[in-house]
């Protein structure tokens, strides 16, 4: 019932065809490499659920390759504790010299997954974004690992549909939501970078154009998720 309530978060970006994600291009990934890192570290390694409280159940975990304080294990922003590299980062040669090749100083980077049937519900977060080019803010850099044409994540009104071995910028700021409908765990590399000029230059222009547009409607979008938590027409 609550899927067929109207969104505005859904509705105004559609009406406006505005862009909240795009492929970060020039940069060379090997994703049989990246795998193969990934599968290394899972053979000693289990995810731990996510700090963040918009999901179900126990299906959306992270293990860090570079956290506050360099517990793989703390996955939350701990302005107390400084980033580190955990000791996972040093079994992932290969993500380590990627990671050098992004411009931008590396806040947190995580793999990330989500299980089967595990659905997080639509929430924002508010600081991830490259719009208010604020060069003390993250960009979040997501490179999916295992994925499959079942699982979804929408920004607003679009399913973002991104493929295994490309890297993608989305903006986090606007509503989104995640469903796994498929029978694997989907997992991404999740990088947080400090927004830069060289950083911005691998962005398309066409997406950068974009951004006074996508300043207009963030707040309708957010604040309408917000109401329509509180009036529990969503979950959450
Ligand atoms: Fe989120």
């Amino acid at each position: 019932m609550k899927n067929f309530i109207p969104k505005p978060w859904i509705l105004l970006p559609k009406l406006f065809a505005i862009d909240l994600h795009c492929e970060i291009k020039g940069i060379e990934i090997e994703l049989k490499k990246i795998k193969n890192e990934y599968l290394n570290i899972l053979k000693n390694e289990n995810f731990k659920n996510h700090s963040g409280g918009a999901f179900l159940g126990g299906g959306w975990g992270a293990i860090g390759l570079r956290t506050y304080g360099g517990d793989p294990y703390v996955d939350y922003v701990d302005n107390k504790s400084k980033l580190a590299s955990t000791r996972l980062l040093d079994q992932c040669k290969y993500i380590k010299e990627l990671l050098d090749r992004i411009p931008g100083e590396k806040d947190r980077v995580r793999f990330m997954e989500v299980k089967p049937s595990t659905k997080v519900f639509w929430h924002y977060d508010n600081n991830e974004t490259i719009d208010d080019l604020d060069y003390n803010k993250n960009a979040r850099l997501h490179l999916p690992v295992i994925t499959s044409e079942d699982v979804k994540l929408f920004l607003c009104h679009q399913d973002t549909k991104w493929s295994e071995g490309k890297l993608y910028y989305g903006d986090f700021s606007f509503p989104h939501s995640i469903i796994n409908n498929s029978k694997i765990n989907r997992i991404h590399l999740i990088i947080d970078t400090k927004i830069n000029k060289e950083l911005l230059n691998l962005f398309p222009q066409q997406f950068i154009k974009g951004i006074n547009l996508r300043k207009k409607i963030k707040k309708i979008c957010q604040r309408s998720c917000n109401l329509y938590r509180k009036l529990k027409l969503i979950d959450g």
